[in-house]
């Protein structure tokens, strides 16, 4: 049987725990710990090597929180903040640390993947983990059949970090995008299902 992915019509009710991380639905309640994360000089810093150029304001985080608990799959894939699990990375279990998600791409059974951390909390081997997790979770619950990560070209920190989890070079999309006054190039990275080996 073809892996086609998750339904198109389902609404986002998944969850996944690493070591160190616990992965879920943002509740109301995180909307202000997460606009923390990404408010100021931080927003730019964090958002430098995303498309999205980060949240306006408050309400802008609100509405997405209330997105990810009620978008279906097809219209704009599954979202979930990265929150410690058990206190011991910023000192409260559940404190939320960053946020993920996949959508699907052209053909079902393809999705892809994109991820932030707040600032305090790089370098620790989180997302190395968090991106572990996440592609482990698509591929035995979610019927992945491949997965895709679009890096900027950039961004070396985030090169190496797919390539870290076994993510393989594809190509490179140049002018992908157009962002803080210059066309940037994106390099685009898969991994397929019978290339994963988990951990
Ligand atoms: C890219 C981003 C998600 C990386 O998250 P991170 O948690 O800092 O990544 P990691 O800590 O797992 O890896 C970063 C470095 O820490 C090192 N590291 C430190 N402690 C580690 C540990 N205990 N275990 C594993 N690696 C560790 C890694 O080896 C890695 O080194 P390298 O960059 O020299 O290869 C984060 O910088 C971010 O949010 N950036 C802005 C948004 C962004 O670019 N998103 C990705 C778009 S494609």
């Amino acid at each position: 049987m073809p892996r086609l992915g998750p339904d198109p019509t389902s609404t986002n009710d998944h969850q996944f725990t690493t070591d160190r991380l616990h992965v879920d639905l943002p509740r109301a309640e995180d909307a202000a710990p997460l606009h923390g994360l990404l408010a100021g000089d931080l927003r730019e810093e964090i958002t430098a090597t995303l498309i999205w150029d980060g949240p306006e304001d408050l309400a802008e985080v609100e509405g997405w929180v209330e997105q990810c608990r009620t978008a279906t799959w097809e219209d704009w894939g599954f979202h979930w903040v990265i929150r410690d699990r058990d206190g011991s990375i910023a000192g409260q279990p559940g404190q939320v640390l960053g946020a993920m998600g996949t959508r699907p791409r052209d053909a079902p059974g393809r999705a892809d993947v994109g991820y932030w951390l707040g600032r305090p909390y790089w370098g620790r081997g989180l997302m190395t983990e968090g991106l572990s997790g996440l592609l482990a979770y698509c591929f035995t619950s979610l019927d992945a059949h491949k997965m895709e990560a679009d890096v900027f070209t950039h961004n070396v920190r985030g090169r190496r970090l797919v390539e870290r989890v076994g993510m393989t070079q594809e190509g490179v999309i140049r002018h992908a995008h157009h962002k803080r006054g210059e066309w940037i190039d994106q390099v685009v990275y898969g991994l397929l299902v019978d290339e994963w080996t988990d951990g």
